[in-house]
């Protein structure tokens, strides 16, 4: 690693990752580490320049403030403490709020005048660094990895590819349930243009025979679940001499899974739950990228834009957007109308303006007419919203000329559908998702 690197050191703040963020806008690589750090393991990190004591609500724990221990105040960095309880620092800033005009100039400042660190944190350094830290761990041995065609796994493909070129076995597992031209993406981009030694898997009827006549969402999750890494180990199991399981881990799964003082907020699995003999070493290349970073990532080694900034799709897929019992009639009713929305929505001008849009089928069907005759056929449910971090979330104005050519396009091109709604809910009450 040729970049330098700020330390944070968590001290119980719940704004270690927007200081993050701020210091790598800088160009300057930054880490967050526990406020426990040892002096090993602060040796251990490459060219650090300084540190940052990052305090804040969460620091008095059972009636004690923790602090950082003696090695990292004798450590001889220059230090920046980030709230007023903090012991022996250099540089003192209390109250320091989220938004603060003058976050951006302190941080500059101690970054640049005091640490007198270099701005070279960019993706090429970083495909650079990875590139040989991925050769250096997998040497000759093989790696797996699960592509579904979401922005994180595709990038890590790619990066694997740049680095280990056919060492490297990809599964894609179709399970039907994904968007319209998905599947064909992955294969085209991997396979045909990246020559990627690339499993594909077609699993529809496998998934959807499981999944006939199951309504509940919750159970339909864990079935797609669980079928996912049964497939998944089938294939791996027909492999011979595997070491390696690439994952798509990324900076907000690390740092969100838990420091020492920062409540779980969720545990992430990406490829959780393999069964034990199946035993793989983790290569995980993206985990220290944010999420725009990884999509830098993405485009820096040539992949195509409607795979970098794709928008959010959960693992279920389309499977939480079927409501009730999914049947192949209503699921190809919703990858069809899925397909109109998003290429109207891109002819808008609207992709990349929107978080996150999508439509709904739900289980129930409505009278209407048709050729003069009456006709009794699915609603489709439109939603747009736009969010942060996906725990609130507001509904996007569609302007009502787009919203009325995709009801048009939605009547008269997928069959089976009647009536098209705009879901208008914020979230709460409503989530983002219906199921
Ligand atoms: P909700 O419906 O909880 O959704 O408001 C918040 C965001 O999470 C996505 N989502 C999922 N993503 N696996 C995923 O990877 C899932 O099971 C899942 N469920 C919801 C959803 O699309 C939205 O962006």
């Amino acid at each position: 690693m040729q970049q330098d690197m700020i330390v944070i050191l968590d001290l119980g703040s719940n704004q270690n990752t927007l200081i993050a963020r701020d210091i790598r806008a800088l160009g300057v690589y930054t880490e967050i580490h526990p406020h426990d750090i040892t002096r090993e393991q602060l040796e251990a990190l490459p060219n650090v320049k300084g540190i940052i004591l990052n305090g804040g609500a969460n620091r008095v724990v059972d009636g004690v403030a923790i602090d950082a221990s003696d090695a990292v105040y004798g450590c001889g960095l220059p230090l920046m403490a980030v709230d007023h309880a903090a012991k022996r620092s250099d540089v003192t800033l209390a109250n320091w709020p989220a938004g603060d005009p003058f976050r951006r100039e302190a941080l500059r400042s101690f970054v640049f005048d005091t640490c007198k660190a270099q701005a070279n944190w960019n993706m090429d350094n970083f495909i650079a660094d990875q590139i040989e830290l991925i050769r250096k761990q997998v040497g000759s041995r093989k790696v797996l990895l699960a592509l579904s065609g979401g922005v994180d796994s595709s990038v890590v493909a790619a990066l694997l590819i740049r680095a280990i070129g056919d060492q490297l076995t990809c599964v894609h597992v179709n399970h039907g349930l994904l968007r319209k031209g998905e599947p064909e993406q992955v294969v085209e981009v991997f396979r045909n243009q990246l020559g990627a030694n690339l499993i594909y898997v077609d699993a529809v009827d496998r998934f959807l025979d499981k999944l006939a006549g199951v309504a509940d969402p919750e159970q339909k999750r864990k079935i797609i679940g669980a079928e996912f890494i049964r497939v998944f180990e089938e294939e791996a199991r027909k492999l011979d001499g595997i070491d390696f399981l690439g994952q798509g881990t990324i900076y907000p799964d690390i740092v969100e899974s838990g420091t020492k003082t920062a409540k779980m907020v969720k545990s992430h699995h990406n490829v959780g739950g393999l069964p034990e003999d199946l035993k793989f070493e983790l290569v995980e290349p993206l985990k220290m990228l944010f999420k725009d970073e990884v999509r830098a990532c993405g485009v820096a080694l040539g992949l195509p834009d409607s795979m970098v900034y794709r928008q959010p799709f959960p693992g279920p897929g389309l499977g939480v957007r079927c409501l009730g019992a999914i049947t192949r009639d209503r699921l190809e009713a919703l990858r069809e109308a899925d397909a109109i929305l998003r290429e109207e929505f891109d002819l808008a001008g609207l992709r990349g303006k929107v978080w996150q849009y999508f439509t709904v089928i739900p289980d129930f069907r409505s009278t209407g007419v048709r050729n003069n005759a009456r006709c009794f056929e699915w609603p489709v449910i439109l939603r747009a919203v736009n969010t942060v971090d996906a725990m609130t979330a507001t509904v996007e104005q569609v302007p009502w000329p787009v919203l009325l050519k995709i009801t048009d396009r939605i009547l008269s091109e997928v069959k089976g559908v009647n009536r098209v709604l705009y879901d208008l809910s914020p979230k709460p009450v409503a989530t983002i998702e219906w199921e």
